[in-house]
Parts: C-alpha cells; structure tokens; sequence
C-alpha cells in the first residue's frame, strides 16, 4: 500500500497521536484532527520534526455539519489514501448509576458511531470514484461482550464492527478496502480512567506499530494484542446464552460490591 496523504482523527491523544508519528515521515501529508490545542500541535510538531507536512484542524466532531464540511475540504485539497476515524469517547458506569447521564449518552453514541459512519459512508464514496483509498475504524473488544457496565459503549462499538464488515463487502469491487481496529487494553487516558484490570496492556506505541504493520497488508480486522485475538475466537465459539449468565453473575457480585462500597 502506497500512502501519501493521511487523515487520522483523534490524533490529540493516545493511539491516535501514537499513529501520526508512525506515519510522519518526508514525502507523507498528515492531516490531524484532535480538540485539545496543547496535544494536537505536540502531536504535529513531532510528526513534522520527522520529516511530514501537517495540517491541523480542532473542532468538535459533534458539530456534525463542521465535520462533513471539514472532510470534503480535507479530500478536496488533498485526496486521501488512509483515513483513520479513530477519536472515540469511553467510561464505565459505576454500580450505583442506573443509566448513563442523557447528554453523555448522546455524546458517546455520536463520536463512536455516527461519526465514523457519517466520515466512513463519505469517504467510500469519493475514495471508490478514484479506484483506490483505505478507511480504518476502531473499534473495541468489547462489542462482543454485553458488558452491564458499559452498555452504550459496547453498543457503539458493536454497530461500528458490523458497519465495518458491511461496508468493506461493499466497496472492495472499486479498489476501496475498510478495516476495524479492535483494541484490547491499550495504555492511554481513556483506559487509565477505567476502575477494572486491564488485562494484557500495551502501550499507545506499541498499539500503533502493530496497526501500521497489519494495514500495510490490507487486513481488514485487527484485534490487538493477540491475547485478545485468542480470547476472541474462543468466546465466539461459546454459546451466546452462556456469555449473558456469566455477565449476569458478575454483574451482580460487582453490584453487591458496589452497594457494601467495596
Ligand atoms: N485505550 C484503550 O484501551 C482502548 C480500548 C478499546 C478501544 N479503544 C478505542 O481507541 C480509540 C482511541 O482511544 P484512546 O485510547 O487513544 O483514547 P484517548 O487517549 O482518550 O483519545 C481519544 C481521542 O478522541 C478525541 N475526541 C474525543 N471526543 C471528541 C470530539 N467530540 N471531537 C473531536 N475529538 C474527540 C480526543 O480529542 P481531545 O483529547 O483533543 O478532546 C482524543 O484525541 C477510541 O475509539 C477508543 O474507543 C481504546
């Protein structure tokens, strides 16, 4: 795969920011959306100390009509080869909420959804008309699981999996491929805010060579760590019934739990 211009968002932070600096070097274009002014432009001015053209943009991607605007002038001005909708929003529900916050859910569910296929659905169409481009989206390893904790998440991130697999079908026949990233634990603010283990830890870094290397052969899902490849394919093979008890119990333990303030 031969990629020259770039747009990845999040890239203000965690395996976004970790992915433009695997990216930067002479001869590439970055384009780099984030909010956080102070992250974004570390971000970019350690991508152009390595050799890359950046261009920045800090918007809320929320802002819905902004974003389609900002990704037709992106594409416009520099056609792109790869882009990576990446930002995402994450959080867990302690035992004692019922349901998440309205305005939170509603935020969650536009950044890790909407947004990506708003961008995906977009991009597909102008990349299929040039006969060639990559989408990535990432996802998480909790789409399989019906985690009580995180029930708007894992939502999110389910219908973005499926999207995924759909779309990539799709638009293969114009030389456009889509690939889901799905992340066990990676080491970055979102998963440093979560209560729970995070079982089998990387690093945003170590997240991001492993992504480089695995789109660089047009795969179009990459679990990661492969712990978490393995887990995959064994729980896949478990009767879904099973999967609800075993998170009814323990939800339950941890609602307990969550009553006595343990
Ligand atoms: N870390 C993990 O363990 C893990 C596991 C599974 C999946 N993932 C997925 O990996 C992706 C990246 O997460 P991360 O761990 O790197 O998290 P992170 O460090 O918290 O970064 C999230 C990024 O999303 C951007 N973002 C969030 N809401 C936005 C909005 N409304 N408008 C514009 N940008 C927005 C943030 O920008 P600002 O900071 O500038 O606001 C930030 O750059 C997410 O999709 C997440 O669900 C992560």
């Amino acid at each position: 795969m031969s990629v020259q211009t770039i747009l990845i968002t999040g890239a203000s932070s965690g395996i976004g920011a970790a992915l433009a600096r695997i990216y930067a070097r002479p001869g590439i274009q970055l384009l780099l959306w984030g909010q956080n002014a102070t992250r974004l432009e570390a971000t970019a001015q350690q991508c152009r100390a390595a050799g890359a053209t950046v261009e920045t943009a800090r918007f809320d991607l929320t802002a819905l009509d902004e974003l389609v605007a900002q990704l037709e002038s992106a594409d416009e001005r520099y056609p792109l080869d790869l882009a990576i909708f990446n930002a995402g929003l994450g959080g867990s529900l302690t035992p004692s909420d019922i349901a998440q916050d309205r305005r939170s859910a509603e935020r969650m569910a536009t950044v890790n959804f909407t947004v990506p296929v708003i961008c995906a659905n977009l991009l597909a169409g102008r990349m299929a008309a040039r006969g060639h481009g990559r989408i990535v989206l990432v996802g998480s390893v909790a789409d399989s699981f019906p985690l009580p904790m995180a029930p708007v998440y894992v939502g999110t991130k389910a219908g973005l999996a499926l999207f995924a697999e759909a779309l990539d079908l799709r638009v293969a026949r114009y030389g456009v491929g889509v690939s889901l990233v799905v992340p066990g634990f990676v080491d970055t603010p979102m998963s440093q805010g979560l209560t729970e283990p995070r079982p089998f830890l990387i690093s945003a870094d170590k997240a991001a060579v492993i992504i480089a290397r695995r789109l660089e052969r047009g795969a179009s899902q990459i679990v990661l760590p492969w712990q978490f490849a393995v887990i995959r394919r064994l729980t896949g093979l478990l009767p879904r019934l099973l999967i609800r008890i075993v998170f009814r119990i323990a939800w339950r333990i941890s609602f307990a739990g969550g009553r006595t303030g343990k």
